[in-house]
């Protein structure tokens, strides 16, 4: 009996999947021995039988460490016929065993995960060409809208001077180095990095070399991402360089150029989307931010109008192709207060979507562009 046990916990335990590696613990290694032992008892018609799992984790106190026990002691109180009582017996991978279990991760997953045929990442590049117009919290909220939605999502930081998508998503942790590789860190349901999340040698490995293409590569190839349904990039401002390392690394991306309503702006949004004429990348679409602020009923235009329209309309007509004005967004100060707080404005204490209209506009936005 306690073989059939064994094999049927095994079975149960290749089930649970690692929250942050997305492989089954079983695949990963990290089972090393299941022990049943019968006890002379039998309760409510069910022998009590002790199982003993002995787990070695990728690296001690991991973040994730009690998820994993808690989803291995569900794995084995679920068993039917008899009752089984865990003993979680948890230790670290020995250095030579994480050597090779990260280096057998890197070689299947080669270089840069996204470039694969067939992959089924959708990329978007969120770019402006004048700086404070809103890209980094149009990609927090979009990014917790997809992630609310139900996607597997992921957020790139590629502003490397001025990043600032961990205060956004109050993302304060550091991501685990496995044996050089880095494991995102998990904030509001979505993977994230951000050159603000390393400090002392790892900053420096980031910041070798030309920065911004190489550091964008290694976000790419030295983080674990697995295969999220959707990557977002929060670009630095501008209109050039960092839209076309994207484009080479990413040959998928899809730019979504944000803008807000006064011509200052829309202009150089409009020099920011013609990067698309130099290097193949598609222009997904444009978002108006800061487009109205609604007060009394009534929808006061602080910083002009029309922006997001001009930029769509230039753009389809000098790309030849349809760039559509994907959703224009109010002027809200808690855009900024709960920004400031790490919680994207979109979402709920839960992480569940917020029932406001700007959180229905983000919807619409992220729906559009999946389709
Ligand atoms: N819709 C909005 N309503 C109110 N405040 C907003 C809105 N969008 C952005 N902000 C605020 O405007 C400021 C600039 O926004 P943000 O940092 O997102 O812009 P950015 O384009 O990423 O800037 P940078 O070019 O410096 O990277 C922030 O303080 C942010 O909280
Ligand atoms: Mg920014």
């Amino acid at each position: 009996m306690t073989d059939v046990i064994e094999r049927n916990v095994h079975d149960r335990l290749s089930r649970v999947i690692d929250p942050e590696l997305g492989k089954s613990i079983t695949d990963l290694g990290m089972i090393v021995g299941i022990e049943a032992v019968p006890r002379d008892v039998i309760d409510s018609g069910r022998s009590i039988v002790d199982v003993t799992v002995k787990v070695e984790l990728t690296v001690e106190g991991c973040p994730l460490t009690q998820t994993i026990i808690d989803k291995i002691n569900e794995a084995v109180t679920s068993y039917p016929a008899a009752k089984l009582v865990p003993h979680i017996d948890v230790a670290s991978m020995s250095r030579s065993k994480l050597t090779g279990l990260v280096n057998d991760l890197k070689a299947e997953r080669r270089q840069n995960p996204f470039t694969k045929p067939g992959t089924k990442t959708r990329i978007f590049a969120i770019a402006s060409g004048k700086g404070g117009v809103g890209k980094s919290s149009v990609t927090a909220n979009l990014a917790a809208t997809f992630a609310a939605l139900g996607y597997d999502t992921a957020a790139i930081d590629a502003d490397i001077y001025g990043f600032s998508l961990p205060t956004l998503f109050g993302a304060h942790g550091h991501p685990t180095n496995l044996d050089g590789m880095l494991m995102p860190v998990t904030a509001w349901g979505v993977k994230l990095i951000s050159i603000g999340m390393f400090a002392g040698a790892d900053r420096a490995i980031l910041w070798r070399g030309p920065r911004l293409q190489r550091s964008l590569e290694q976000f790419l190839s030295d983080v674990w991402w697995g295969e999220p349904d959707v990557l977002l990039l929060d670009l630095a401002p501008g209109t050039g360089d960092m839209a076309i390392s994207v484009a080479q690394a990413l040959p998928n991306a899809e730019l979504v150029v944000v803008t807000t309503p006064q011509p200052s702006a829309s202009d150089v949004a409009v020099r920011a989307g013609l990067v698309a004429l130099q290097v193949p990348m598609k222009v997904r679409g444009v978002i108006e931010n800061m487009s109205y602020y609604e007060h009394d009923g009534e929808r006061l235009r602080i910083f002009g109008e029309g922006g997001g329209r001009r930029v769509s309309e230039q753009l389809t007509k000098d790309l030849g192709h349809e760039v559509p004005l994907l959703g224009t967004l109010p002027l809200e100060p808690e855009v900024r207060i709960d920004g400031e707080a790490g919680r994207p404005v979109v979402l709920n204490e839960d992480g569940t979507l917020a029932d406001s209209p700007l959180a229905a506009e983000f919807k619409g936005i992220a729906e559009r562009l999946m389709r």
